[in-house]
């Protein structure tokens, strides 16, 4: 009868175990309250940073135990498991680690982190939201023993030391500090923009070293626009063409809350960010985004908008006539005009405009291109309208055909803005097939 009392035993032990770790805990817990209103803003401040969506592998996958992998130039990068777990996540960092790994790039063993955790935008994060996060990931993110796959960079970049002379090359350790030149919308706008919400991280551009070119809106570079993963990440800047000239602060917080603004529709990328972390924010964050994003002045691209021209009457003749003289016309009149309309106008809550369209005249077409191959499926979320698709062409029109048809419609119905090559789609096309 050795057996069964040997597993009565087991159970007792662990039962014992179990209550002296509850009393430890719960021993804890007196000598440091958990303020509540902490763990629902950290809950918030998650949200905003978006650390869910690169945290975690897939839609099946358990939230923030990592091993989602990330194309970077140098190659694939794994996130890591943020959960509290002790082992294999996060479960023993103090707040001064985790402050350090989220806002300096050094995990707890010291560790450099790749700049593919967005560390350089973070480092703006304040304290009291640093403290903020750290109470939610402690007491409300469930720990998952879950060891994510290991990064293997090839040489030199597998050399995490050399990212200290990154870090001290590019990195400005700087906690968000407002400008009281502006007023306490516009502030709350930048930091939000600046530090846990890293737009920048796509929308301005990098230099050689993976570096972002700017991180402050006192250089025109910042928010430019910029090529991230096959995706062109638009103009943010003030130009009349290609940026948010012509968007009103209530276009910008729609388009952020529901993926709809100023009748252009989100696609790529960019709807990632909007189910997983815009559409949560609070009204007035949104309007602070907004407000904050008008400030900047044009960057200076070519691309306009002039509808009452000669030049755009005629370019609405040819799409209903079909004219054969002008590439793309035709394509249009038979392939796009059922939702996008003659007019360019499209349909108000179900398909984008294309006349006077910010996107459509964007600097680089790579998203253009890419959302003819591809096709899409318009942002779902709580507050937006009923989901739309747009088919897609990578079978139906050969290379030439979808720079044509995407040509004209960068300059029809008062657009401007340079043509595409079919050079650009064939590149594109085999970019994209190389990836799958
Ligand atoms: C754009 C993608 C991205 C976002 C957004 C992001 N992270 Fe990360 N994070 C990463 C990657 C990738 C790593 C691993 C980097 C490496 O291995 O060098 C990482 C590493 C970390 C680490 C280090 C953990 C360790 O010990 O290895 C912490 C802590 C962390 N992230 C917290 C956060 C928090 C908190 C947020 C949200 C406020 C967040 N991250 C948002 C990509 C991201
Ligand atoms: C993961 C990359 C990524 C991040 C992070 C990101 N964006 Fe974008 N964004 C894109 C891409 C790609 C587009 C172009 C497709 C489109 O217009 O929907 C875009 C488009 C936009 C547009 C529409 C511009 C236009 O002319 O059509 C706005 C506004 C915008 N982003 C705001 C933001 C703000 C504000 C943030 C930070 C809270 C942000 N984005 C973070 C990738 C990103
Ligand atoms: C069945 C309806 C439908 C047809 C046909 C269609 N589109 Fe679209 N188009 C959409 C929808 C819906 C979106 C928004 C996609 C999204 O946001 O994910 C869109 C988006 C776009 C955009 C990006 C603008 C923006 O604000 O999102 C361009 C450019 C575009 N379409 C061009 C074309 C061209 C060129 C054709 C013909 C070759 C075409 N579309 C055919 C429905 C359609």
């Amino acid at each position: 009868m050795i057996m069964p009392s040997r597993i009565i035993l087991n159970r007792m032990t662990h039962k014992v175990i179990a209550s002296a770790c509850a009393a430890l805990l719960s021993s804890l817990a007196v000598a440091q309250p958990v303020d509540p209103t902490d763990v629902s803003r950290g809950a918030y401040l998650a949200r905003v940073g978006d650390c869910i969506a690169c945290h975690t592998a897939g839609p099946q996958s358990p939230p923030f135990a990592g091993g989602l992998p990330l194309n970077s130039p140098f190659g694939i990068i794994y996130s890591t498991n943020i959960t509290p777990d002790p082992v294999t996540g996060i479960g023993n960092y103090s707040l001064k680690d985790f402050s350090r790994a989220v806002r300096n790039g050094v995990a707890k063993d010291g560790r450099r982190l790749y700049p593919a955790m967005p560390y350089p935008s973070f480092t703006a994060i304040t304290d009291d939201d640093i403290r903020a996060l750290y109470v939610y990931f402690m007491n409300e993110v469930e720990p998952i023993h879950h060891k994510p796959p290991e990064t293997k960079l090839p040489f030199p970049f597998n050399i995490r030391l050399s990212l200290f002379f990154w870090d001290a090359a590019f990195v400005k350790h700087k906690r968000f500090e407002p400008i009281d030149d502006h007023d306490a919308q516009w502030n709350r706008g930048a930091y939000l923009v600046r530090s846990l919400g890293h737009c920048g991280a796509c929308h301005t551009p990098r230099g050689l070293a993976f570096q972002e070119k700017a991180y402050t809106e006192s250089s025109p570079k910042y928010l430019r626009g910029a090529l991230v993963d096959n995706w062109f990440a638009a103009n943010l800047r003030g130009d009349p063409g290609s940026g948010l000239g012509r968007w009103s602060e209530a276009d910008i917080a729609a388009f952020l809350e529901t993926g709809h603004g100023a009748q252009i529709a989100a696609f790529g990328s960019m709807i990632d960010v909007i189910e997983n972390s815009t559409q949560y924010f609070h009204k007035d964050d949104l309007n602070a985004i907004a407000h904050y994003l008008k400030s900047f002045p044009a960057y200076g691209e070519k691309a306009t908008y002039k509808p009452d021209t000669p030049a755009a009457a005629i370019a609405l003749s040819a799409i209903v006539t079909g004219d054969v003289e002008r590439p793309g016309a035709g394509l249009y009149q038979s392939f796009c005009v059922k939702c996008h309309q003659e007019t360019g106008t499209g349909e108000s809550g179900k398909f984008p405009k294309l006349a006077g369209n910010s996107i459509v005249m964007s600097e680089k077409s790579t998203s253009l291109i890419r959302l003819l191959l591809e096709g899409s499926k318009t942002a779902q979320t709580r507050g937006g309208s009923k989901p739309q698709e747009m088919p897609r062409f990578a079978e139906k029109f050969s290379d030439q055909q979808i720079a044509e048809v995407l040509s004209f419609i960068r300059n029809s119905w008062g657009n401007t803005a340079s043509p595409v090559t079919t050079r650009q789609v064939s590149s594109l096309r085999s970019a994209l097939q190389k990836k799958q």
